[in-house]
């Protein structure tokens, strides 16, 4: 009989889980413990924009018409106990606040309330990015509070997607890991992950421990790369040097690859900035600090280049103060094809010259809730073009399609001067230049 599936909190990678879950042919039971997450998702609407993730729920949720009635969701644990031969953890570990380690509080909770539900031997999934260790210790409680007779076991299995791809991620992943302690369940995950598997995503079978590290270690290696290409950025400003070009080259060595160099206002977002910090605590813990104290500069790398992006603004401007200047910004959230501004270098730097005195008028294609509900007291706009009228300098903050693909001429008209700054190098300078306008970039000689 076929393996059926629960997936414990619906956020950004529950709901994404869930539904890709379903459509890999799965009974899936998805679990929150907010009331009006589960009533959205069971009309089928997604509580946050990511593209394809709408269709895919509403070709299984169950009641909408059509659908494959495969994926079903509730608040009741002992419903959740009952359905599962998997459960899949995907709840959230933010950062704790005001510390740099991890919030483990919704995990906990979850476990607490998963165990004494379970039954058989079913097998609880960890997805969520944990320190590492945590598996040992959840494994431990999970024996504690599974009833009595019942062989509930453990298994890590971290989730590397990506958000503006999470659909496509999640049933084509670059790798699948998963850190078990038995045969049994690593060959119930070979049956979960049969059809990805089969079209040619590497399984990769560990440890607790090594899985766990896989995650923060491979967004560790991403950040690193960017604000390695920031640093570089930052030395091309000061030998006149282009790091656009300086990035293409490099990249031309496979060793290196062309991804993740893209210089510019630096990386955001709900997981690279937590995942080092956390990575960094969770090292101290262990006496393994050494280890990880180049995080602290790949992190400081990473947030200078918000206030510098705001002095190229104020450079921009003639230099003083921003009192009385118009500051069109274009985007808001954290990066394109995604409507989150956790932690957004955009909103920062927007932020930033709002509270220096500067008239900020915010757009972004589909970040303009979020952002309002975060930076209420910002100007926004319904357009590209409405934010840049009137505007003594244009920010470039989030490389969305729109932006690349908007007609500088006619912006032009809307603007008191023609100045635009690129803060993720994604502009075409050439085409700009040629309809007047002063194009800059982070880490490009001005022209
Ligand atoms: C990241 C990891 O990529 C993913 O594997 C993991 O599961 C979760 O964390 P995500 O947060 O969706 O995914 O964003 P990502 O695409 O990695 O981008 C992170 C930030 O880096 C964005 O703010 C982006 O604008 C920035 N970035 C990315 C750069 O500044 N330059 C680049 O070259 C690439």
């Amino acid at each position: 009989m076929a393996l059926k599936i629960t997936v414990i909190g619906t956020g950004y990678l529950g709901a994404t889980h869930a539904a890709a879950m379903a459509e890999l042919g799965f009974e899936v039971l998805g679990l929150d413990v907010v009331a009006e997450k589960i009533d959205m998702l069971r009309r089928g609407e997604v509580p946050m924009y990511e593209p394809g993730l709408e269709e895919l729920l509403r070709k299984h949720v169950a009641g909408i018409e059509g659908s494959t009635g495969r994926l079903r969701f509730t608040m009741d644990w002992a419903e959740v106990g009952e359905f599962g031969d998997v459960h899949f953890v995907c709840v959230n570990t933010p950062q704790k606040h005001g510390e740099y380690a991890c919030d483990m509080s919704y995990v906990d909770a979850a476990f607490e309330s998963l165990a004494p539900h379970l039954h058989g031997a079913a097998l609880v999934v960890g997805k969520s990015t944990v320190p590492v260790g945590s598996a040992e210790r959840l494994a431990a409680r999970l024996a504690e509070l599974a009833p009595a007779g019942e062989d509930a076991e453990l298994a890590w299995n971290p989730e590397f997607l990506r958000e503006g791809f999470a659909v496509n991620d999640t049933l084509h992943p670059d790798r699948i890991v998963v850190g078990v302690r038995s045969e049994r369940a690593e060959k119930l995950l070979r049956e979960v992950y049969t059809t990805p598997v089969a079209k040619g995503s590497p399984f990769v079978v560990t440890d607790f421990p090594t899985a766990e590290l896989v995650k923060t270690s491979a967004n560790s290696f991403l950040a690193t790369k960017i604000s390695f290409i920031n640093a570089m950025a930052e030395v091309c400003e000061a030998a006149g040097g282009d790091v656009a070009k300086l990035a293409e080259a490099i990249g031309h060595d496979e060793r290196i690859g062309k991804k993740f160099l893209r210089a510019g206002i630096g990386f955001g977002g709900g997981c690279l900035p937590k995942d080092i910090r956390a990575f960094m605590a969770r090292a101290g813990e262990l006496g393994a600090d050494q280890a990880l104290t180049f995080l602290r500069e790949i992190d400081s790398i990473n947030m200078r280049r918000r206030g510098q992006m705001v002095e190229m603004a104020r450079e921009a401007l003639g230099g003083g103060s921003f009192l009385g200047k118009r500051v069109a910004v274009l985007g808001a959230t954290f990066k394109p094809d995604s409507d989150d501004v956790r932690d957004s270098p955009a909103l920062n730097v927007a932020g930033q010259i709002h509270l220096q005195g500067g008239q900020v008028t915010v757009y972004d294609p589909k970040g303009m809730a979020n952002a309002k509900r975060l930076f209420p007291t910002l100007g926004y706009a319904g357009s590209a073009v409405e934010a840049v009228r009137g505007a003594d300098v244009v920010l470039h903050l989030t490389e969305w399609r729109e932006f690349r693909e908007l007609d500088p001429t006619v912006l032009g008209e809307a603007v008191t001067a023609r100045v635009v700054l690129d803060g993720r190098n994604a502009l075409d300078p050439e085409v700009w230049r040629r309809a007047g306008w002063t194009y800059r970039a982070m880490g490009r000689p001005t022209a």
